[in-house]
């Protein structure tokens, strides 16, 4: 890949912060208000994150309908938006599973249309070819195992990986097979946090973690979730930093009130005409010739 623009921070950073123990701060991004909201508040990288589907597209309980197009419009937005921050695309279920030269069609897509700094893919096992093939055709790309959406079904639901000794270590062969393959970062979601910690130390390069404790060496949380604009039942691993939802919607409920009741607009909110102007216009409306009898 190119060097990065300006300001742009720099993928071997991150590997930098995990070696002088800094931990480093992800979150999800889907729309260029979030984006610069994250970039303000310092956030190192935004994960235009399949969950796409549910937070924003409306689906009720799976990532797997996401579209490519549909996630290149929402990486294209956060990219456009996002500055200093690395944005990652999160390849969506059916866009790498097929083939490693559909898997680089795709990521390609999500570096040249989009604008995605590197992109994002799920489990091991066949990805692990994925992942090394795309990083061959020069696109760095972020792993993800554990509890991974998009095969959930295949894992038995929305469940805790790792459990067992024999599937921890399962998840310590995959993360060392997914560095071996070139990929320059790892999230590791709802594992326990013993085996993240584990795997941490095992690579040398940097873990996000989402549910899989404090031993990793950064974070991600879903935006949504983080800031409480999702309503109904949350992951244990979920930390609700405000409650904007309840905010929305007191605001949306006050501006009802005062439309129903006429007291919006009132004067400050309304412009105003010179006293001859509007006189003038008046005047005019009067003697006006009506246009139909
Ligand atoms: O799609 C997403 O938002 C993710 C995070 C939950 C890690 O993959």
């Amino acid at each position: 890949m190119s060097t990065p623009p300006a300001g742009k921070l720099a993928l071997p950073e991150l590997t930098a912060k995990k070696r002088r123990g800094e931990k480093i701060v992800m979150v999800t991004a889907y729309d260029a208000p979030g984006a610069r909201f994250a970039e303000d508040a310092g956030i190192d990288v935004l994960l235009v994150g399949d969950t796409a589907a549910m937070v924003v597209l409306g689906h009720e309980s799976t990532t797997v309908p996401v579209t490519v197009d549909e996630m290149l419009l929402l990486t294209r937005t956060v990219a456009r938006a996002a500055q200093r921050p690395i944005v990652v695309g999160d390849m969506p279920f059916g866009s790498y599973q097929v083939s490693d030269e559909d898997a680089i069609r795709n990521a390609v897509r999500f570096v040249k249309e989009a604008g995605a700094d590197v992109v994002k893919l799920e489990g091991a096992g066949p990805s692990v070819s994925r992942a090394r093939a795309i990083v061959a055709a020069g696109i760095p790309v972020m792993g993800h195992i554990g509890l991974t959406p998009q095969s959930a079904t295949m894992l038995g639901g929305f469940k805790t990986q790792g459990k067992t000794a024999e599937r921890a270590l399962e998840l310590v062969n995959e993360a060392l097979e997914l560095e071996r393959a070139g990929c320059f970062s790892l999230v590791l979601e709802a594992v326990p946090s013993a085996v993240a910690t584990r795997i941490s130390e095992l690579l040398e390069i940097p873990t996000f973690g989402i549910g899989a404790g404090g031993g990793c060496d950064g974070q991600v949380l879903v935006y949504h979730d983080l800031l409480g604009l999702t309503e109904g039942h949350l992951p244990r691993f979920v930390k609700r930093y405000a409650n904007l939802s309840g905010e929305i919607k007191q605001a949306l409920g006050d501006y009802a009130e005062e439309v129903r009741s006429g007291a919006f607009p009132d004067e400050e909110h309304s412009y105003s005409m010179d006293k001859e102007e509007l006189a003038e216009f008046e005047t005019a409306l009067e003697s006006r010739t009506p246009i139909r009898e």
